[in-house]
């Protein structure tokens, strides 16, 4: 539509990653389950590969992205002040979290003993901090931006990048992990 202006395009693309990256974390869950219960070792080379797409296109690429939407929302808005500031906190949290578990897989690479026990926790504090982040975004931002943008003729840049999950050319190490999702998570969503 000839319409959109480049604001509601960024907006479409930021919530396509947030399909994206749930996805993501729906395939970490799983592993998180199957170790938990202790018949299965888990995928490490799987969740490696899922530590490195979430630092190399959620914290690098996505969240620059949003970070642009929600100063131009709050300069807009400023009764969402606060909440942007927030926003922007859990993603400084979230890069922390992100380089922790890179650190935790590391052993994947260097074929040396895991921590399974540091691992575990760091799994599950990334699903519950993400899963919560994700949610504000969409409940208390994404609807405001949205209204927001229909009034916005100028476009607003999207930081270069585009989803390796989605684009064949830049898929690259991320083969086997947008494999597992089509083959696995989203059929057993139903989707
Ligand atoms: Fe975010
Ligand atoms: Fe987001």
């Amino acid at each position: 539509m000839a319409e959109i202006n480049a604001f509601s395009q960024l907006l479409t693309a930021l919530h396509q990653d947030h399909l994206d990256i749930q996805d993501v974390l729906q395939v970490i869950e799983r592993e998180l389950e199957h170790m938990q219960s202790g018949r299965e070792e888990g995928d490490l080379l799987l969740l490696a590969d899922c530590a490195e797409y979430l630092h190399e296109y959620a914290n690098l690429v996505h969240h620059a992205g949003e970070d642009v939407l929600f100063d131009a929302l709050a300069a807009h808005l400023p009764e969402l002040s606060p909440t942007v500031a927030a926003l922007h906190e859990e993603h400084r949290r979230l890069r922390g979290l992100t380089e922790a578990l890179r650190e935790a897989l590391a052993c994947v690479e260097s074929d040396t003993p895991c921590d399974r026990g540091t691992l575990l926790a760091l799994l599950r504090e990334y699903l519950d901090v993400q899963r919560a982040h994700l949610e504000t975004e969409e409940r208390d931002l994404y609807p405001a931006a949205a209204a927001w943008s229909q009034a916005q003729p100028r476009p607003l840049p999207r930081t270069a990048g585009t989803d390796p999950l989605l684009s064949e050319q830049t898929r690259g190490r991320y083969r086997a992990l947008h494999d597992h999702i089509t083959g696995r998570i989203r059929p057993a969503r139903g989707g």
